[in-house]
């Protein structure tokens, strides 16, 4: 025991600032402290469209530090120039909404390296090591290091058994690794990874993305529900009807055929994205805004999704997956004659389940949830149905849609929605559904930050808020498998849904069972 130690009052600050993330400064500033990021996989079209542009973007808006790197890291040679005019390639095409600036960009390239390196080779870790003791003493970055494998999952036990085994888990500055998913491919190989993360990393230190938490209209779903009082009261099963959150893409696999007919459209979107949204509409209120507070609301909501018994999962999910069709004067392949993909595959290309959350507060709620790829359009909306006035005194609407609606609009026109009743001018009471509007842009009338720029800002300060934690991965696997497990014993009489189409008829079947109708967004 180190007896008469005496604490410094800026030590005192400092613990004191850690208990309390209120005081932290860094992470209610959002200030990146002094760090380097690895990236594995740095050739990757991940790195080139999503984690590069971000990084700019921190740069642009002045976040980073001034003691901060990258070290990209993958097995084509290259020297640290030709990755960073690679890099200046890829950051001024990928950018979307922003502006691409040449001082800015010169300023964050010099902080730019690479190393070529096989993670199945042990070598490549201790020239890592090496890199990053260089790196450290020229840009100062603290001996902090953000590991991020953008890399095939197959790689990511390899990957944090070389960077345990060359000693770069720990250090004198903070390390992390970033793991993107899937998770695993079911329940017992996501316990597996885990456990090989673990044999290297804390799970705290373990920073699982889904980029769909990192969304500024997922993150509002938060804010409008627990920053208001006016919602929360009308939050449960006796007051919503039911809810239907879709998740829908125009596009087809785009050359992931290979990766998407081993995953398939229940484990690519639902398992994670989807589950993480439902946690996010039905979770209850966390007393703090702490990231372990947030996400234990979170974990515990996922654990109360009812699990379906086998004989209960074919009326209650619908597997699809998409013909060829003719769009805009285009022929559009099916999924099966997609390159990489096997002529009689049975991979969903569309998946819908309706799922129960077993608790006090949305019990008998159903909540259907959709995704598919070659829909008729990109859209990604929650859409609550609050219950019908109880007697209907003017004879209800005279166009049979619907009202009492709460439509919250992840992308790509980000939003919310009320529609409700309203009188329609003149003679008499006729009622017609009208539409009260919030847009995220003519409101705020400013860029949102893309999900990459908060998620490596948020790995980056330590706040795990957004992130998946282990629990919350095996919760939703829980979900998830028991109707892949019926789905793998099925023959499905496939394609069941044209390309450009809004999924088989056997997902409208679903919900007439329970008297309801999927929305067009
Ligand atoms: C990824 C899936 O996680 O999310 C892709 O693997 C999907 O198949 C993508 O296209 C959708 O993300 P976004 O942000 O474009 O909705």
């Amino acid at each position: 025991m180190l007896c008469g130690a005496t604490v410094r009052p800026c030590d005192k600050l400092k613990n004191m600032a850690s208990a309390n993330p209120f005081q932290d400064p860094l992470r209610f500033e959002r200030r990146i402290p002094e760090c380097a990021v690895a990236i594995f996989g740095a050739n990757g079209d991940l790195t080139k469209r999503k984690l590069l542009p971000a990084l700019y973007r921190l740069a642009y808006e002045r976040r980073l530090s001034p003691g901060f790197a990258v070290v990209g890291i993958s097995r084509t040679p290259m020297s640290d120039d030709q990755f960073r005019a690679s890099m200046r390639e890829s950051v001024a095409k990928f950018l979307e909404d922003s502006p691409f600036d040449e001082e800015v960009w010169s300023g964050f390239a010099q902080g730019l390296y690479y190393m070529a390196g096989d993670i199945g080779d042990s070598g490549a870790f201790s020239n890592l090591a090496s890199h990053l003791n260089g790196i450290e003493e020229c840009r100062h970055t603290a001996g902090n290091v953000l590991f991020y494998l953008s890399t095939q999952p197959s790689q990511y036990a390899a990957a944090a058994k070389g960077i345990g085994a060359a000693g770069l888990a720990a250090g004198n500055g903070w390390r992390r690794i970033v793991i993107e998913k899937p998770f695993g491919h079911d329940l017992e190989s996501a316990r597996e990874l885990s456990g090989n993360l673990h044999e290297v990393f804390r799970e705290s230190d373990v920073y699982r993305i889904d980029h769909y938490l990192g969304k500024e209209t997922v993150q509002n779903i938060l804010a409008f529900r627990f920053g208001n009082g006016i919602f929360e009261p009308l939050w449960d099963r006796r007051y919503v009807n039911s809810v239907q959150i879709t998740a829908a893409e125009s596009i087809g696999v785009e050359g992931r055929g290979g990766y998407y007919q081993e995953a398939g459209a229940l484990r690519d979107m639902i398992q994670n994205h989807l589950l993480q949204i439902m946690a996010t509409i039905a979770m209850e209120p966390s007393a703090t805004f702490q990231p372990d507070a947030v996400r234990d609301e979170r974990a515990k909501l996922l654990r109360t999704v009812r699990v379906m018994k086998p004989d209960e999962v074919l009326a209650n999910s619908v597997s699809g997956q998409y013909g060829p069709a003719r769009i805009g004067g285009a022929d559009v392949p099916g999924f099966r004659q997609e390159k990489g993909v096997d002529g009689q595959s049975q991979t969903d290309t569309y998946a819908a389940a309706t799922f129960f959350v077993d608790n006090w507060r949305w019990a008998g709620v159903p909540f259907y949830i959709r995704t598919g790829k070659r829909l008729p359009k990109r859209v990604t909306e929650i859409a609550i149905q609050f219950n019908e006035a109880p007697h209907a005194v003017f004879g209800g609407n005279d166009d049979g849609s619907t009202p009492n609606l709460l439509i919250l609009r992840i992308q790509p026109e980000e939003g919310i929605s009320l529609r409700f009743l309203s009188k329609r001018p003149g003679a008499g009471m006729k009622l017609r559904p009208v539409s009260m509007d919030f847009n995220y842009g003519t409101s705020f009338g400013e860029r949102s930050p893309t999900a990459y720029e908060t998620l490596l800002l948020d790995a980056m300060i330590g706040d795990a808020t957004l992130y998946t934690r282990q629990d919350m991965v095996e919760a939703s696997w829980g979900a998830v498998e028991p109707i892949l497990n019926v789905w793998q014993n099925q023959k499905f009489d496939f394609p069941n849904y044209d390309a450009g189409t809004w999924g088989p008829k056997a997902a409208d079947e679903m919900l007439a069972r329970r008297g309801h109708t999927w929305r067009t967004p």
